[in-house]
């Protein structure tokens, strides 16, 4: 990606500097920008890297709409896939939850490094200050009315960010959430005993919608990418190493997961990547403090299953975003003061019913046969009634922002 011409000052003014130049970050410095403010975004990390990092691919229909803005390139609509509805497998046969029959809404399909390459095209195309592969990022003085960023530039040479607020969108391994005492600071963690083997495969979709199957060999998600590669996972121990797995077997274990009657069967192709993921629930509560903000990832992570991560990163900047305007324009500091409140509200009802998705699909090791037959009957009792389905239908889809938020 071609590089911004610099400013030669070691001191960059702005109104927010951001550390993490992720989908939260990027998507933040979009809003920032849009109403005039001055904005530095950092990553320690490459472009090139970010792009490369394979998440979720599922966007609520709000996150859409933030995504679709003409400066943003809008190609969430032209690349993106509507989808109506989800399958849930179990008992060996599908149950569609048709999303638009129940709640009104869809979701789309379009991966989350494809929305960081939309984002950051976007960046540069404004020409926003985002700086990638920068070192030693630390917010300092936050506490203080004048805050500020230390980093090393990619040239090696030190630099400093000066401005009135501070975001840390440095994802689930966040240095600046450090910054919140310990006295103030409460942290929420779960910890699942199992994980997801993910693979991408060089084949068309298997299926025209998503497939969350349960069965008595463990969960297996048949998802996609485009119209030539799929994304699938089977759950798995967390110790697994995909390095163990021929192609064939990971094949077989994935079909083994959702054979049926129906014959229903896998487009087999060659396996390109394969990675284990690690499931974990992690709340930062509060999101800020005094002149530093939490968003995305730094604040909150869940486990996969519901693709709730980046929707929850886009919904924090989408409440952020207005209150550090407010503040920055009007030195009314209002809506800042409700942000924690705000986000965490939404965090908490995503943390559910991930929890909830993860619990009722996955087997845990050791499970007893009645924990399994329990699950077995909120499956039944979710998918046999249309109240049931249209719980799971809202959730899946997204909750309407805030009251407040436009
Ligand atoms: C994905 O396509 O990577 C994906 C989709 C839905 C999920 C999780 C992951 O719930």
């Amino acid at each position: 990606m071609p590089q911004i011409p610099r400013d030669e000052r070691k001191t960059v003014d702005a109104d927010v500097g951001i550390i993490g130049a992720g989908p939260a970050g990027l998507m933040l410095a979009h809003l920032l920008r849009r109403s005039g403010l001055r904005v530095v975004a950092i990553d320690h990390r490459g472009a090139e890297e970010i792009h490369r990092t394979h998440r979720a691919g599922i966007l609520e229909h709000e996150s859409v709409r933030m995504l679709a803005e003409p400066d943003l390139g809008s190609r969430v609509l032209t690349d993106g896939h509507l989808h109506d509805g989800i399958d849930l497998r179990f008992g060996r046969r599908s149950h569609r939850i048709d999303f638009q029959e129940l709640v009104g809404e869809s979701v789309w399909l379009y991966p989350q490094n494809e929305v960081f390459w939309d984002l950051a095209r976007a960046a540069e195309h404004h020409r926003m200050d985002v700086r990638y592969g920068v070192a030693d990022a630390s917010a300092f003085d936050v506490a203080t009315d004048h805050p500020g960023i230390r980093f090393t530039d990619s040239d090696g040479s030190a630099r400093e960010i000066r401005c009135r607020y501070v975001v840390g969108a440095d994802g689930s391994k966040s240095a600046t959430r450090g910054l919140i005492p310990r006295e103030i600071r409460r942290d929420y963690f779960a910890e699942y005993p199992f994980a997801w083997f993910g693979i991408l495969a060089e084949t068309p979709p298997s299926a025209p919608e998503l497939i969350y199957a349960q069965s008595p060999r463990g969960f297996a998600l048949i998802s996609q990418r485009s119209d030539t590669v799929q994304r699938l996972y089977f759950q798995c121990d967390p110790a697994t190493d995909p390095a163990d797995w021929s192609q064939d077997q990971i094949w077989e274990e994935l079909q083994a997961r959702i054979d049926g009657p129906d014959g229903m069967t896998l487009r087999r192709g060659p396996i390109i990547e394969s990675t284990v993921l690690k499931f974990r629930s992690f709340v930062c509560d509060p999101m800020r403090y005094h002149r530093l903000y939490l968003a995305g990832d730094a604040a909150h992570t869940v486990p996969p299953t519901g693709a709730k991560g980046l929707n929850l990163a886009l919904a924090d900047v989408r409440v952020l975003a207005p209150a550090l305007i407010r503040a920055v324009r009007d030195g009314d500091e209002t809506l800042l003061g409700e942000y924690s409140e705000t986000a965490l509200s939404r965090v908490w009802k995503a943390q559910n019913f991930s929890y909830w998705m993860t619990t009722m699909l996955h087997t845990a090791p050791g499970e007893t046969e009645f924990a399994t037959a329990r699950r077995l009957g909120e499956l039944r009792a979710v998918t046999e009634s249309p109240h049931g389905r249209a719980y799971l239908a809202e959730q899946y889809t997204g909750w309407p922002f805030h009251p407040t938020v436009s």
